[in-house]
């Protein structure tokens, strides 16, 4: 069972613009073969940052519209906000605040022996990092820059370095790479 950041970002490490935009994703379609299926198949839980839930409420869900959209994820998702945000009928969403210890704790007893997703954004996932809770990244790298935005993971990891796992390459686009995590007290 890990603790997976699972993302998508720009040459130059950023995993939106600075309008909070995808467009610079989307444009490539599906091009990363059959990666995403294999990944969710394997998630018992899953994380975000208010940012990242507004962006899918307003981009995926659409409320306001006649027949707004099912939420993404069979997974139990735990949402972190100190706001009131919208809720989603029918969907295990789970809002919570502050230390994230006592929520990945709540996490791993809920994604039974599957791993804990770690959708973004940046900072949230270096929350996770700075108390030891991240085991893995796994990021494709799109061949765009974009200058500004949110970023990858806004913390100093450089002694010990990321353990390069594997490297895939999707097309003329795209290199997906497989890092572990390591600490300095291991
Ligand atoms: N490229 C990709 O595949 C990919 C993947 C994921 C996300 N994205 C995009 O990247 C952008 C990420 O946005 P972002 O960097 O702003 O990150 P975010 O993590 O989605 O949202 C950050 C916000 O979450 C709340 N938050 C974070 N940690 C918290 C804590 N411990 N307790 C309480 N609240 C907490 C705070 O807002 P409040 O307290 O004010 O609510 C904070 O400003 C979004 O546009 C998203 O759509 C892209």
């Amino acid at each position: 069972m890990k603790t997976q950041y699972y993302t998508a970002t720009s040459l130059d490490g950023f995993i939106a613009d600075s309008n909070n935009s995808l467009d610079w994703l989307f444009q490539f379609g599906e091009v990363t073969g059959d990666s995403y299926s294999n990944f969710i198949r394997e998630v018992g839980a899953i994380a975000m940052g208010s940012t990242t839930y507004e962006w899918i409420l307003a981009h995926h869900i659409n409320q306001d519209a006649e027949r707004p959209q099912a939420w993404l994820y069979e997974q139990p998702t735990w949402v972190f906000s100190s706001r009131i945000l919208p809720e989603i009928d029918g969907a295990d969403v789970r809002f919570v605040k502050g230390d994230v210890r006592p929520v990945h704790q709540e996490m791993l007893a809920a994604a039974g022996n599957k791993n804990i997703w770690l959708v973004g954004g940046g900072d949230l996932v270096g929350q996770f990092y700075d108390c030891g809770l991240l085991d893995e990244i796994i990021v494709s790298i799109a061949s765009v820059t974009l200058g500004s935005g949110a970023p990858l993971l806004p913390r100093t990891i450089a002694t010990p370095p990321l353990k390069l796992l594997t490297a895939t390459v999707y097309g003329d686009s795209f290199v997906e790479l497989h890092y572990q995590v390591r600490y300095a007290s291991e």
